[in-house]
């Protein structure tokens, strides 16, 4: 059997995509509140249009979400049904520090999670924690520029301290930042960066770059310290970027695609910046707010396990001008003319992962755990709000069958799988309901309306199966 017993079978969500709840509990309002479904979600996104609040010509999905806030119990009850192993889910920072820079937290906000720790406790699920999924105080945006300012540190640090304290005991898995390569790209949502006019971007991204990888290692040692059964991982939007050929450009060019992601993570496990990005930096004159003490603490706090998700392989070609240009979280990539792809245009490559995966632990050595993984597909429910996601089997199947493969031939160790999106949520892309992902239909469409009724599809049984058997019965 190439899992475990232990393998932690489960599913992912994040907060500021299905908890809703915006304005209760005393939570504080988030950049990812403010962005709204359609066209200006892009450059609102990737910090290119200033826009910190609401207004009456967009619709801001995440404000309800699926109304997670007062649905967990009843969705928690469906992921213990299929036999979750482990919830993969986030803290909304605003709930526990509204403003980001207060002394003391919300207590309602710790109140609302230990609960939801507690009966994950009661039904056997281990919570996989990640402390922030795309989200940032606005106050700590208006005020500090985001993660530009080193002070967002100490924020960050005081919030870690808060929820290693207080759920000591409840959570032992945790991811310090989302996707921490997602900065480079979408630098709102992965940093609360909003460009100002004239402004050197590239440097300001590596400048919240240094900060968000600082944050992680002091946390990390924080996590350590509190609890020796802390597992800290770090999470990586993952894709290993094919060379388009066998052209030696292109084999560069892959490589160095490649390196401008896996840089991060080689900071947080092997506790150094790679000297191919120090000769990058230097070349491109930006500079690294490096300050005394930093490099030893990246050096000694590196974290336990690597995590990363996994929707597709990419394509890298050194003169792309011509070149197709296929979709994906925001990562451009050539087309792959050997892949089929989603609705939404993201190329379907199973064997990638197993790809992603050797080259991840080759390069760590560390145990890894696949946090995120899926099909966004429209779902279309018959009579009886019944989904017949066998689509979404497929492509879940497919890819848990080369995992097994990276285990059970390479010897990759795997410490569990969690697919992204085990309820239907709003799409952190688009903004969109209809891309949907999970085993459970949520009624609810991409303006905000519907019943918000919970319903099992087709793939809910059959991941109740896949898990019953650790992955035997695909
Ligand atoms: C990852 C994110 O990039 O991809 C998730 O961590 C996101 O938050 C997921 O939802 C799927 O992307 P999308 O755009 O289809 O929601």
């Amino acid at each position: 059997m190439p899992f475990s017993k232990d393998f932690l079978w489960g599913g992912a969500t994040a907060a500021n995509q299905c908890e809703g709840g915006y304005n209760l509990g005393g939570r504080g309002l988030a950049n990812v509140d403010v962005v709204p479904h359609g066209k200006d979600r892009f450059p609102i996104i990737t910090g290119e249009m200033k826009h910190l609040d609401f207004d009456d010509e967009h619709y801001y999905p995440a404000k309800e979400a699926i109304d997670m806030y007062h649905h967990w119990k009843e969705d928690l009850a469906l992921f213990a049904e299929m036999g979750f192993k482990t919830y993969r889910m986030s803290l909304a920072w605003t709930r526990i520090f509204p403003k980001g820079d207060e002394k003391e937290p919300n207590e309602e906000g710790l109140k609302f999670y230990e609960e939801i720790f507690k009966e994950c406790q009661r039904l056997g699920i281990e919570p996989l924690v990640t402390i922030t999924h795309f989200d940032c105080p606005i106050h700590l945006i208006e005020e500090y520029g985001g993660w530009r300012n080193r002070k967002m540190v100490e924020f960050y640090e005081n919030l870690a301290r808060t929820i290693f304290t207080r759920f000591k005991g409840l959570v032992h898995y945790w991811l310090t930042f989302n996707e921490i390569n997602m900065l480079l790209h979408a630098p709102f949502m992965g940093a609360g960066i909003v460009f100002e006019e004239g402004e050197n971007k590239e440097q300001t991204k590596y400048l919240a770059a240094h900060h968000e990888l600082l944050a992680s290692a002091i946390a990390t040692k924080i996590a350590h310290e509190i609890d020796p059964e802390n597992k800290i991982g770090c999470m990586l939007a993952a894709g290993e970027y094919y060379p388009f050929d066998c052209h030696p450009d292109n084999v560069l060019e892959a490589q160095k695609q490649n390196r401008d992601n896996l840089f991060f993570i080689d900071v947080q496990s092997r506790g150094k910046y790679p000297n191919y990005l120090l000769k990058k930096l230097e070349r491109e004159s930006i500079e690294l707010p490096i300050k005394e003490g930093d490099l030893e603490i990246l050096a000694e706090n590196t974290v336990d396990f690597i995590s990363f998700s996994y929707y597709s392989s990419r394509v890298a070609k050194a003169k792309d001008e011509a070149a197709d240009k296929s979709a994906g979280n925001i990562f451009e990539s050539v087309t792959n003319p050997y892949l089929e792809a989603s609705e939404w245009g993201w190329q379907i490559d199973p064997k990638g992962l197993r790809i992603t995966m050797n080259t991840a632990y080759d390069r760590y050595q560390k145990p890894l755990f696949v946090v995120e993984n899926g099909l966004g597909a429209v779902d279309t429910p018959d009579s009886d709000g019944f989904v017949a996601d066998d689509y979404r089997i497929a492509y879940l199947a497919a890819h848990i069958e080369e995992m097994k493969k990276a285990v059970e031939i390479d010897g990759v160790e795997l410490l569990g799988y969690t697919t992204w999106g085990c309820i239907d949520l709003v799409s952190a892309g688009t903004g969109e309901m209809s891309k949907r992902y999970g085993f459970i239909y949520v009624d609810r469409d991409d303006f905000g309306k519907g019943t918000l009724k919970r319903t099992p599809k087709k793939s809910f049984n059959w991941y109740k199966k896949v898990i019953a058997s650790n992955g035997e019965d695909l």
